[in-house]
């Protein structure tokens, strides 16, 4: 049978504290990266920071907790959110992910700098660079996404 990071990850208390908990439940009507939701992107950065924190031997229940919690900041940022999106949204995920959680150094690392180097402080930690790398993996697959279906639409509308 394939192996399946996202049943594998959900076999952890650790893990399905997050998945199950109100605060992240409500990024699903939280729209991130054209027509996908925060809940989607987030779910797909743990997922591959879980398979890829376990090939590269670190802790992969950190790497998915914390990729859970990178962008947990709750607003729409096309309709609210505090301007210069990009640059302070880790700041404030990190504000919510520890008002909800019990966030490790390597977490509050991990979430307060992935967005490196668009902010200027790289993250420490091993856990922290593989959910950078795969976040930004994860933005090209989902615009990738959002492009297909544009053109899909297009030639449907022909
Ligand atoms: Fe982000
Ligand atoms: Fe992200």
């Amino acid at each position: 049978m394939k192996y399946n990071a996202l049943l594998e990850m959900q076999k952890h208390p650790e893990i399905l504290e997050i998945m199950e908990h109100h605060s992240f439940l409500s990024l699903k009507n939280i729209r991130h990266h054209g027509r996908l939701n925060c809940y989607g992107h987030t779910v797909s950065v743990a997922e591959k920071s879980y398979r890829l924190a376990r090939v590269l031997r670190q802790n992969p229940v950190l790497a998915a907790r914390a990729a859970l919690l990178h962008d947990l900041y709750l607003y729409d940022l096309r309709t609210e959110g505090p301007g210069f999106h990009i640059f302070r949204h880790p700041k404030i995920s990190l504000v919510n992910a520890k008002k909800y959680f019990n966030v490790s150094k390597i977490e509050h690392d991990a979430i307060l700098r992935h967005m490196f180097p668009l902010t200027p402080v790289p993250p420490r930690y091993a856990v922290s660079i593989i959910v950078s790398i795969v976040d930004k993996y994860a933005a090209v697959l989902d615009y990738a996404k959002c492009i297909r279906f544009m053109f899909k639409k297009r030639i449907k509308h022909r």
